[in-house]
């Protein structure tokens, strides 16, 4: 074993300020865990003269990524300054120079993860990425050790603290979406552009590499199915609480008889669900096993420090890895061919909100088209809409095929009797 493990950090922003907090302040604890010291020995940032939260001695700070990546002394790259292209040719190369690599990374992983975790194992190297989803919460470690014995069928996650954070603050304060997100930017959650958090791709990038170690296929940010909650709007919401549901954006995967999907969407659950009650910023992850059945993991998903401890972690496991000689050796090749579902094949029930024709013979119109696509009402509202001649109902529907449901949407959003289809919703978590 080294006298020492030295670390190369490319980012020292706000995970990267939380990594180097965490080394620093837990020096003693990681020693007694490794054996040996940590030193942060390099750390490239864009703009060496910018305030930081963080006392690092200058002459380690540059501005030239070239210089952690090829030094010699570097046994360990932790990157934690984002972006794609560029950072998928510094991690190969890292890696092609025999140093194992830490990321954060989820927008690169989710498009790249299968390719890079090959060239790890190829150069008998370590890729780790748990702060990758869901933060601090360890959850790929949970699914790749604790529940390495079981076969996962579902996991549902509240994976993306400013949706959470915005669907929490419009259902329970009434406050406006537009205000909520600000909110969102100025507590730190929210992405530098926004719209991936709120049009959902946030999550659905982390669904794709839940999913893949979780099925253990390779699933790719494409295969999500994706949809965010930019159109959820107040009276969505208080009908959902009217009918006893709560209004999240889930990510889901599921895997029946080897065939998975992939989605992200605004989801209405059962106020009683475990994961109704995650409000806020705060993340988690449902996991269904054949074996061990329900188990749900909860925590911050964001943020330097709870970030930072999920970076250090697997920092921990390289070096014992290093100690123990089997570096590389953890990458697993996934075992199944990824098959998606069809239309067909996806199930589920679904909110709908319609404004009808408050008429003589528009229920029997909507009846019918509903038995003509074999899709049935578990629940039903209707209240007059005030000095209109319309009505507005809100229908829970029985479990369906989304093909069936898709297919009487599109009759709804065309037939006579219907004003307008206000907003339309999976719900999960029924019987
Ligand atoms: P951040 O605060 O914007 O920090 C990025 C850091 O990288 C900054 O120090 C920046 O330098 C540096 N950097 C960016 N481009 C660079 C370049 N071309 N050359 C050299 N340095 C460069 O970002 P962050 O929030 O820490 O996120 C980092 C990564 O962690 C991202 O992949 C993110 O998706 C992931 N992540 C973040 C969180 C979170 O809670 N923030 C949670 C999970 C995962 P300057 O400081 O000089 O600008
Ligand atoms: N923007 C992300 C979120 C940060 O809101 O969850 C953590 O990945």
């Amino acid at each position: 074993m080294a006298k020492s493990v030295r670390v190369g950090l490319l980012g020292l922003g706000t995970v990267g300020t939380g990594v180097v907090s965490i080394i620093q302040r837990h020096q003693k604890e990681l020693q007694h865990q490794v054996g040996c010291p940590v030193e942060v020995v390099k750390v490239a940032v864009r703009d060496k003269t910018k305030a930081r939260n963080i006392k690092l001695a200058d002459e380690l700070i540059t501005e030239d990524i070239e210089e952690v990546l090829s030094d010699p002394e570097v046994d360990v790259i932790i990157e934690v300054m984002g972006g794609i292209d560029a950072t998928k040719n510094y991690i190969t190369r890292a890696l092609q120079q025999k140093k194992h690599v830490v990321t954060a990374n989820k927008d690169l992983l989710a498009l790249h993860g299968a390719e890079l975790l090959k060239v790890a194992a190829e150069n008998g190297c370590d890729l780790f990425y748990e702060a990758s989803v869901a933060g601090g919460i360890p959850i790929l470690r949970s699914l790749s050790d604790g529940l390495s014995a079981d076969r996962i069928t579902k996991m549902m996650g509240i994976v993306n603290g400013t949706t959470n954070y915005i669907l929490t603050k419009m259902s329970q304060e009434g406050s406006s979406y537009d205000d909520v997100l600000k909110q969102a930017q100025e507590l730190g959650f929210a992405e530098s552009d926004p719209t991936s958090d709120v049009e959902g791709l946030d999550a659905a990038r982390k669904m794709a590499i839940l999913a893949s170690l979780g099925f253990s296929t390779n699933v790719s940010f494409g295969d999500v199915s994706v949809r965010g909650i930019s159109e959820v709007t107040e009276a969505d919401l208080y009908y959902c609480e009217q009918l006893g549901y709560t209004m999240k954006l889930i990510g889901l995967a599921k895997r029946d008889d080897g065939r998975i999907e992939v989605s992200v969407q605004p989801t209405l659950l059962p106020n009683a669900h475990p994961l109704a009650s995650v409000h806020n910023e705060y993340n988690a992850v449902y996991v269904h096993g054949e074996a061990v059945g329900e188990t749900m993991f909860y925590g911050p998903g964001a943020g330097s420090l709870p970030t930072a401890t999920a970076v250090v972690s697997d920092l921990v496991t390289v070096m014992r890895n290093m100690r123990l000689g089997v570096n590389g050796q953890s990458v697993l090749v996934p075992l199944h061919e990824k098959v998606l579902k069809e239309a067909t094949e996806i199930e589920s029930q679904y909110f709908l909100r319609l404004n009808v024709i408050d008429k003589a013979g528009t229920f029997s119109t909507i009846t019918s088209l509903f038995a003509e696509y074999e899709v049935s009402f578990e629940k039903l509202l209707q209240l007059p809409i005030d000095g209109e001649e319309l009505a507005e109902v809100i229908i829970i529907t029985h479990k369906t095929s989304k093909e069936n449901y898709e297919n009487l949407y599109q009759r709804l959003t065309n037939v006579e009797v219907v004003d307008s289809v206000q907003s339309s919703y999976r719900v999960e978590g029924g019987k």
